[in-house]
């Protein structure tokens, strides 16, 4: 292993250590089943408590293992530059975790200056943890992951993500694209677990028309280690604003692209 890749291999290990620890303070914090606890940021955009002291815990122990590397959170932004950043979402799926739901995740991911090269998705309440370092492998749980082989739209699931951002006329013409092409819609609340359902063939695909940085950075080493066929979210602009994605196993990519009017390059 080069001395870069060391570099990025001891990192991911410190990562997964923290995430960990992240995953059961969210754990701690989470609302009973029930009506949403938090406050709405807008319409359909939950904030809840746990987002912060989440960001706040996962920020304080990179800063001290890691002082010379960039940071960027959901919620607080970047607070610092570097050619290694670590991007966090420490709550992504907060409508599910605002309501005491299981499907959830803490995201952490890493890039090198504008590459992602490694990640960690842990969703405690599912039990599950991703972790990829790009040219060495992604497994869930430890184990080898690998993308779907469906290849017929008639056999294909298909997640698209929902926001506020996206206007309702837009989400029906391409909810719809996908039904006439004859996969099964899903639509679950997690950016970044639906895009690692894709990197591990749960999904055959997903699309989401705005989306954040902080959503996918910790799936694309995932889905580049398994060889999905992702548009180029980040050269759109996903480095520094909200961009489309499509993620999907390659067989089923241009198909869906086609019908989705989502280009892979
Ligand atoms: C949201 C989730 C959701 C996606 C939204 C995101 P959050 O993130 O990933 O699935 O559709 O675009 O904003 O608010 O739960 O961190």
């Amino acid at each position: 292993m080069s001395s870069h890749s060391s570099a990025i291999a001891y990192r991911l290990e410190a990562a997964r250590s923290v995430v960990r620890d992240a995953g059961q303070l969210a754990m701690a914090m989470r609302p009973a089943p029930g009506g949403p606890a938090g406050t709405q940021k807008s319409a359909q955009d939950w904030l809840t408590e746990t987002d912060g002291a989440v960001e706040a815990f996962i920020a304080d122990r990179m800063k001290t293992l890691f002082p010379e590397d960039g940071f960027q959170g959901e919620e607080g932004g970047v607070a610092r530059d570097g050619q290694l950043r670590w991007v966090v979402d420490p709550i992504d799926g907060t409508s599910n975790y605002a309501r005491g739901r299981n499907r959830w995740c803490v995201s952490l991911g890493l890039l090198d200056g504008d590459r992602p090269v490694a990640g960690v998705i842990e969703a405690p309440a599912l039990g599950e943890v991703y972790t990829a370092h790009v040219g060495h492998g992604a497994f869930l749980n430890g184990k080898r992951i690998q993308v779907s082989p469906v290849k017929e739209p008639a056999s294909a699931m298909i997640e698209m993500g929902w926001s506020n951002r996206v206007p309702r006329e837009v989400f029906m013409e391409k909810m719809d694209a996908i039904m006439r092409l004859g996969a099964m819609p899903r639509s679950g609340g997690s950016g970044a677990l639906a895009l690692a359902d894709v990197a591990c063939g749960r999904l055959d695909g997903y699309i989401e028309i705005v989306i954040n940085l902080w959503d996918v950075a910790a799936a694309l080493p995932l889905l580049a280690e398994v060889g999905a066929s992702v548009s180029p979210f980040l050269a759109n602009g996903g480095l520094t604003g909200p961009a489309t994605i499509l993620a999907a196993n390659p067989h089923i990519a241009e198909a869906l692209s086609a019908a989705v009017s989502i280009p892979l390059k």
